[in-house]
C-alpha cells in the first residue's frame, strides 16, 4: 500500500520541526512549550539544556540540566517553588525583552523583569549559564545571578547569593539549609528552618581565626574554578579530590544539610554504564551536628546513617520524621517536684541560659537547673573542669561516644523508678579548690564579685523606673565596649553566637510583610519604633526597627546577644531579628495586655519592688556578662 504523500510530508516536517526544536537561542517574540518535549535550549557543545522539566505527573519547572545524566541533573531552576501545569504553560521572550514563564491559564509564575529597547536573544551558555544577551553581546540578565542549590564552575556567590537546599529528596521546593555569606564577610551553613536558625559550619565553639579564616575581607565572593579548587574571600578554601581542569563539576548545598561536590568526567568519557554524578568531596560537617536534622528532645546517632530517636519517656510527634520532635510522656513538671533522667555520651547544642560556664560543681550546677522553670536540663561534663550548661531548650541533640558529656534531662519525680533514676552525685563532683574559675563563668560568681554587683545595684536601682532606662544603660554600656574592642575576635563571631542561640533570621521583605509595611505602630521604646505584624505561620510579633546608634552592625550585634542573653522570665521573648545590611530590627513576641513598659509604670504594682529589682538585677547580670564577653 502506498503512503499518501501528504503524510510523508507531514512526517519530514515533524522530524525537521523537532530536530529544530533543540534551539541554540529563543528569539524576541518566541516561545518554548510545555508540551513540546523537545523544545529546549541546549549549550554550544551540548553539556547543558534548559526546558521545562517535569517534578511531577502533572507539573514542571523552567530548569537547566546536565544533558548526559541519566536522571537529569537539574542545577538551576527559574520556578522551583511555584511548578507550573504540563498543559499551556510556556516561557516566553517577549518584544520588550521580558523573559516570562507563564502558566497554563496565562498567569506570570516568573519573569527576569528585564526590558530593553535593542534586540535581545536568550542563550544557553557552555558554562550552564543561561543569559539574555543584546546585539552588543552585554548580558542584560543570567541565571548565574540567582542560583538555587548549586554552584557551577565559574559561577560567583556573592554577598546576595545564597545557595538553598531542596526541601527533601527529589522535592524541589526550597528547603531550609542555606550556603551563604554573613554580615561579617564570612560564609557559613545555617539551617533556617521555620522556627529557628542554627549555624552549623563553621563550629561555634571556636572563632573563625581558628579555622584560619578572616572576617575582614568585605569583597564577599567565593568561587568554584574550572580546576575544582573552590576559593573565598574569608580564606576558605578546598580542593577536589581529583584536582585538575576536565571533569564537570557541581557544588550542590543537598536536602541533608551537607554541602557537596559533585563530580563526572566530561561529556565524551561520560561513565555510559551508570551516568551518574561521584561524590568526590564533603566538608568535615558531621551529619549529627547539622542542626534542624532532629527536633527538639530528638538526639542524633549513626545507625550508620544519622537517625533519629527520643530518650525513653518520650516519643516521636511523626515517626516519618525525626524533625519535628519528640513530646514528652509526662505533664509538664513542677519545679519542686523534679528530678533527672540521666544520659551519658550525649549533648544538645545551643540555648545555653548563660554564656558557658566552667569551674561549677555537679550540685550547683543541677541546683540551678532544678530551681529555674525554663530550665529543660543541663549537660555536665566530667572532666574535672566543671563545665555546666544549663538549657532553655533542648534541640540539636547527638550521641557523643567517647565523651565525658552526660546530659541531665528535667523529669517529674517518681516518673522513674529510684533503680532507672542513675544520679551519682559523688562521682559527679568536682574538686572545686582545683578547678579554676574561667573569665566566661557567669552562674557562680566569687562572694566578693557578689557582693560589689549587689553594691552596684543599689546604686543602679535608685535610677532605675523602666525597662527603656535599664536597656539604655546596659547599651550603652555594652557599645562603649564594642567600640573599645571593635576589633577582636569574640565580638566578630556575633552574627553566629545571635544565630547560634537559636534565633530565627528574618529577611526585611519578610518583615515588612508580616507589619503590612510597618503600619500599626504599637509604642516607640529606647532606640526603636515599635510595630504589630503577623508572621506568615500566623505568630503576632512585636516589630521593632531600630534607629540611630543601633544601626551599626557592631552595636546591633551587641543589642541581640545582650537581649537574648536575658531571656528573662519577666521579658518580653526575642524570637528573631533582621539584619539586611541598613535594615536593622528584632522580633519579639506580642503580648496582648500591655508591654512589660506598663508592667513597670503601673501604679497600682502589678509588679512589686522585689520582682523589678530582680529584672534590673537580671539585666545588669547580663550586662556584666557581655562586658566580659567583649
Ligand atoms: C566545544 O568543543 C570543542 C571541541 O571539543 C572545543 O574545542 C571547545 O573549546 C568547546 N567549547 C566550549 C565552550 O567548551
Ligand atoms: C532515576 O530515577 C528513577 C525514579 O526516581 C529511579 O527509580 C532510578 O533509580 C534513578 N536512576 C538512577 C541511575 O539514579
Ligand atoms: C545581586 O546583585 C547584583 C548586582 O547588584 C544583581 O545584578 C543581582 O540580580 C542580585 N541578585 C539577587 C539574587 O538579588
Ligand atoms: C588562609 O589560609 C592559609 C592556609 O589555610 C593560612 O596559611 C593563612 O594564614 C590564612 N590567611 C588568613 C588571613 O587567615
Ligand atoms: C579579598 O578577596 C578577594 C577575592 O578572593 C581578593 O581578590 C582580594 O585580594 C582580597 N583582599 C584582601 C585585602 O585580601
Ligand atoms: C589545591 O591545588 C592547588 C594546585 O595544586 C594548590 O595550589 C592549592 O594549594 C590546593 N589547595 C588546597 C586547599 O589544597
Ligand atoms: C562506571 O560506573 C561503574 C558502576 O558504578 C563502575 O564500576 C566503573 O568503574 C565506572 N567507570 C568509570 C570509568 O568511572
Ligand atoms: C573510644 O575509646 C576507645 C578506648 O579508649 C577507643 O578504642 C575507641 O577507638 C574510641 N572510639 C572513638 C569513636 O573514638
Ligand atoms: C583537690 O585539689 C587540690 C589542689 O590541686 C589537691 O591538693 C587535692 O589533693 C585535691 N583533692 C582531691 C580529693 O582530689
Amino acid at each position: 500500500m502506498e503512503v499518501p504523500r501528504f503524510l510523508i510530508i507531514l512526517l519530514l516536517a515533524a522530524t525537521i520541526a523537532s530536530s529544530e526544536a533543540r534551539l541554540s537561542s529563543l528569539r524576541q517574540g518566541s516561545s518554548l512549550k510545555v508540551e513540546e518535549e523537545s523544545d529546549f535550549l541546549v549549550s554550544p557543545n551540548g553539556t547543558f539544556s534548559s526546558g521545562f522539566y517535569k517534578v511531577d505527573t502533572s507539573a514542571s519547572c523552567y530548569s537547566i540540566w546536565f544533558t548526559n545524566s541519566v536522571n537529569k541533573t537539574v542545577v538551576w531552576m527559574a520556578n522551583r517553588d511555584k511548578p507550573v501545569s504540563r498543559r499551556g504553560s510556556k516561557l516566553t521572550l517577549h518584544r520588550n525583552c521580558n523573559l516570562v514563564l507563564t502558566d497554563g491559564v496565562g498567569s506570570i509564575v516568573w519573569s527576569t523583569n528585564t526590558y530593553s529597547d535593542a534586540g535581545v536573544e536568550a542563550q544557553l551558555l557552555e558554562t550552564g549559564n543561561l543569559v539574555l544577551i543584546n546585539q552588543e553581546k552585554m548580558v542584560i540578565w543570567q541565571s548565574f545571578d540567582s542560583p538555587t542549590d548549586t554552584l557551577l564552575p565559574s559561577q560567583r556567590l556573592v554577598k546576595n547569593t545564597t545557595l538553598v537546599s531542596m526541601r527533601s529528596q527529589g522535592t524541589y521546593l526550597s528547603g531550609f539549609y542555606n550556603f551563604r555569606f554573613d554580615d561579617n564577610n564570612v560564609l557559613y551553613l545555617v539551617y533556617n528552618g521555620p522556627l529557628f536558625s542554627s549555624v552549623y559550619f563553621p563550629k561555634q565553639d571556636k572563632t573563625i581565626f581558628d579555622f584560619k579564616r578572616t572576617p575582614y575581607n568585605s569583597s564577599k565572593v567565593a568561587i568554584l574554578d574550572e580546576a575544582g579548587q573552590f576559593i573565598s574571600s574569608d580564606n576558605l578554601t578546598f580542593n577536589a579530590s581529583d584536582y585538575g581542569i576536565g571533569p564537570k563539576r557541581r557544588l550542590t548545598m543537598d536536602y541533608d544539610g551537607i554541602l557537596r561536590l559533585y563530580e563526572i568526567p566530561t561529556t565524551s568519557t561520560l561513565n555510559a554504564s551508570t551516568g551518574l554524578w561521584e561524590l568526590s568531596w564533603l566538608p568535615g560537617v558531621d551529619a549529627c551536628l547539622i542542626h534542624g536534622l532532629c527536633g527538639e528532645f530528638d538526639i542524633c546517632t549513626y545507625k550508620p546513617q544519622p537517625t533519629c530517636s527520643c530518650p525513653y519517656g518520650f516519643s516521636l510527634n511523626d515517626p516519618s520524621d525525626g524533625s519535628k520532635g519528640c513530646s514528652p510522656l509526662f505533664l509538664s513538671n513542677d519545679a519542686t517536684k523534679s528530678d533527672f533522667m540521666v544520659l551519658p555520651n550525649t549533648d544538645y547544642y545551643g540555648y545555653d541560659m548563660e554564656t558557658y560556664a566552667l569551674g561549677i560543681s555537679f550540685s550547683a550546677c543541677r541546683n540551678a537547673c532544678l530551681t529555674d522553670s525554663r530550665c529543660k536540663g543541663f549537660g555536665y561534663a566530667l572532666d574535672g573542669k566543671g563545665q555546666c550548661y544549663p538549657k532553655f531548650f533542648l534541640r540539636n541533640g547527638f550521641h557523643k561516644p567517647n565523651t565525658s558529656q552526660i546530659m541531665h534531662i528535667k523529669i517529674p519525680k517518681g516518673f522513674l523508678s529510684k533503680d532507672e533514676v542513675i544520679t551519682k552525685l559523688e562521682t559527679y563532683d568536682l574538686n572545686c579548690s582545683a578547678a579554676k574559675v574561667s573569665r566566661k563563668t557567669t552562674a557562680q560568681v566569687s562572694e566578693v564579685e557578689k557582693s560589689n554587683k549587689n553594691r552596684y545595684m543599689d546604686y543602679l536601682i535608685g535610677f532605675v523606673s523602666s525597662f527603656a532606662i535599664i536597656e539604655a544603660i546596659c547599651i550603652g554600656l555594652t557599645w562603649w565596649y564594642a567600640f573599645q574592642k571593635h576589633a577582636h575576635e569574640e565580638f566578630v563571631n556575633m552574627g553566629y553566637i545571635a544565630l547560634a542561640m537559636g534565633f530565627k533570621r528574618f529577611t526585611y521583605a519578610e518583615l515588612k510583610r508580616a507589619t503590612d509595611g510597618f503600619k500599626q505602630e504599637v509604642g516607640k521604646g529606647g532606640f526603636g519604633t515599635v510595630y504589630k505584624g503577623v508572621l506568615d505561620d500566623e505568630r503576632v510579633v512585636a516589630v521593632k526597627r531600630l534607629d540611630g546608634i543601633l544601626r551599626g552592625d557592631a552595636e546591633f550585634w551587641a543589642e541581640v546577644s545582650v537581649i537574648g542573653n536575658i531571656n528573662h522570665r519577666n521579658l518580653v521573648k526575642l524570637w528573631g531579628f533582621c539584619a539586611d545590611n541598613e535594615h536593622k530590627l528584632l522580633v519579639y513576641e506580642y503580648l496582648e495586655n500591655g508591654s512589660l513598659d506598663r508592667l513597670l509604670f503601673s501604679s497600682d504594682g502589678e509588679l512589686g519592688l522585689e520582682q523589678r529589682y530582680n529584672i534590673a538585677l537580671g539585666t545588669a547580670k547580663v550586662c556584666h556578662i557581655y562586658m566580659r564577653n567583649a
